[in-house]
């Protein structure tokens, strides 16, 4: 997958955010936020499907990539605080914002606290809930096992997760690609952003105050954030399109790439469109 060379970085809230800026000047923004444990890498094909009519920025979240971790304690609130001081360091007064899972509740988060910022949303195998009881038991328990074991036999437990079993066949080099995204991450980001995913307010109440036009994607097959938390989000956003995409589980854009770009496309051009 391509690397883009491109890469540049900036100080915001306090931390060094390592970035991407393709594509055209003056065009519309589209910045992309990924999910965890990964980096801004796994946009690449999102990237160079976009180039030709959008100014693309991908950046890393704190404590994962290039980006440093800082020295504030780790919070969806804080990671949305990152992302404006990003746009305000780069004089972007609004942006089309496309997130995947945890990237997801943090566009969630900014929609809800800063909507003047954001023309359009696209929210990718995510979910608006907060970690149930259940949920917030695993993610202890794999801090623990983080501590015990280390990175490598999470980032081996973890990619069984991740991806739709026909994946394991066509989508080798995605999974290897995301593996060692995983093991790239130090223990103790992983373990803060665990502790900080397992903390996040649910944004569900505000859903029905977005403003803008929003594409929700799943992978048929994710079973972290299902078609239903999709189907959910789709019932109560007024603006939105939800589209389900097949052969891909939690990692849609990776997986199935073609689909996702395409859907993709269509609807940041519509967007250009009716804001011409
Ligand atoms: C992600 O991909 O960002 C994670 O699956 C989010 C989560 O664990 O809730």
């Amino acid at each position: 997958m391509a690397e883009f060379e491109n890469s540049y970085s900036l100080n915001a809230n306090n931390h060094k955010v390592s970035y991407t800026d393709e594509g055209k000047y003056g065009a519309p923004v589209i910045i992309f936020i990924h999910g965890f444990p990964f980096n801004k890498s796994m946009w690449n094909s999102q990237i160079e499907s976009l180039t030709n009519f959008c100014r693309v920025i991908a950046y890393d979240i704190r404590g994962f990539g290039d980006s440093d971790n800082g020295r504030e304690e780790f919070s969806i609130e804080l990671f949305t605080k990152d992302l404006i001081s990003i746009m305000d360091a780069l004089k972007i007064d609004k942006a089309i914002l496309c997130g995947l899972s945890m990237g997801g509740y943090i566009a969630l988060n900014a929609i809800e606290n800063y909507p003047e910022r954001f023309s359009a949303l696209i929210l990718s195998d995510t979910s608006c809930k907060a970690d149930t009881a259940e949920a917030i038991e695993k993610r202890i328990k794999a801090i623990e096992n983080i501590r015990l074991n280390g990175v490598e036999k999470y980032a081996d437990e973890s990619i069984k997760k991740l991806f739709a079993p026909e994946s394991f066949t066509r989508k080798i080099e995605a999974i290897a690609s995301v593996r060692e995204m995983i093991m790239n991450t130090s223990e103790k980001s992983l373990c803060n952003t665990l502790l900080a995913l397992s903390l996040r307010k649910q944004t569900c109440i505000s859903l029905c105050n977005i403003k803008v036009p929003v594409l929700l994607m799943v992978g048929m097959e994710d079973i972290i954030t299902p078609p239903v938390e999709g189907q959910f989000m789709h019932e109560n956003i007024k603006d939105s399109t939800l589209k389900i995409i097949e052969k891909a589980g939690h990692l849609s854009n990776m997986e199935n790439s073609e689909e996702f770009n395409y859907q993709l496309r269509r609807f940041v051009e519509s967007v250009h469109q009716d804001s011409l």
